[in-house]
C-alpha cells in the first residue's frame, strides 16, 4: 500500500478539483432538489478547507509568503463564506439560489487560481518557504476528518468571518 500522501499543498489542491467537480455537476443538474443536495454539498466542503486553511495553512505560512497575498486570500475567504452562509440559509426558493451558487463558483475559480495556478502563487510560495508541509498535513487531515463528522452528525455551525 502506497503510504498517505501528507503534503498540505497537495491535500489541498485534492480539495479543490472535488470542488470544482461539484460546481460542474450543479451546473449539468436539473431539478431543484438535485440542486439543492449539490449547493450543501459544495457549502460544506467548502467550509471544512476555509477552516483547515484558516486553523493550519494560512497561519504557518505568515511572515514566510507574500503578505498581501495572504491577507486577500482571507478575505476572499470571508466573501466565500457570506454567500455559503446565505445559500445554506436560504435554498433554491430563494429567487437567487443559482445566481449566488455561480457566483460562489466565479469567486472559488479566482481563489484557487491564487492560491496554486498563478505565477507565483500562494502553494509555490509555500513550498519555497520554510515550512514542513507533511506536518501541516498531517494536522490538516486529522482536523478534516473531525469537521467531517461533525457535519455528518450534529451539523457544522455557519462559517465565521474573521476579516469583516
Ligand atoms: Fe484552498
Ligand atoms: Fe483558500
Amino acid at each position: 500500500m502506497k503510504p498517505t500522501d501528507t503534503d498540505a499543498t497537495h491535500i489541498l489542491a485534492a480539495d479543490h478539483r472535488t470542488v470544482e467537480g461539484l460546481f460542474e455537476e450543479f451546473e449539468k443538474a436539473s431539478g431543484s432538489d438535485r440542486k439543492a443536495k449539490l449547493a450543501e454539498k459544495i457549502c460544506t466542503e467548502l467550509k471544512i478547507h476555509a477552516q483547515i486553511e484558516e486553523e493550519v495553512f494560512y497561519p504557518a505560512l505568515k511572515g514566510k509568503i507574500d503578505d498581501d497575498l495572504l491577507k486577500e486570500a482571507y478575505v476572499e475567504h470571508d466573501g466565500a463564506k457570506m454567500l455559503i452562509n446565505d445559500i445554506l440559509a436560504s435554498g433554491p426558493e430563494d429567487e437567487y439560489f443559482e445566481a449566488k451558487v455561480t457566483v460562489l463558483s466565479e469567486e472559488i475559480r479566482h481563489h484557487v487560481k491564487e492560491e496554486e495556478k498563478q505565477h507565483d502563487n500562494m502553494f509555490q510560495q509555500a513550498r519555497a518557504a520554510d515550512v514542513d508541509l507533511d506536518a501541516l498535513g498531517e494536522r490538516m487531515l486529522a482536523r478534516k476528518g473531525e469537521l467531517k463528522r461533525q457535519a455528518e452528525t450534529a451539523g457544522l455551525p455557519p462559517a465565521e468571518l474573521v476579516t469583516m
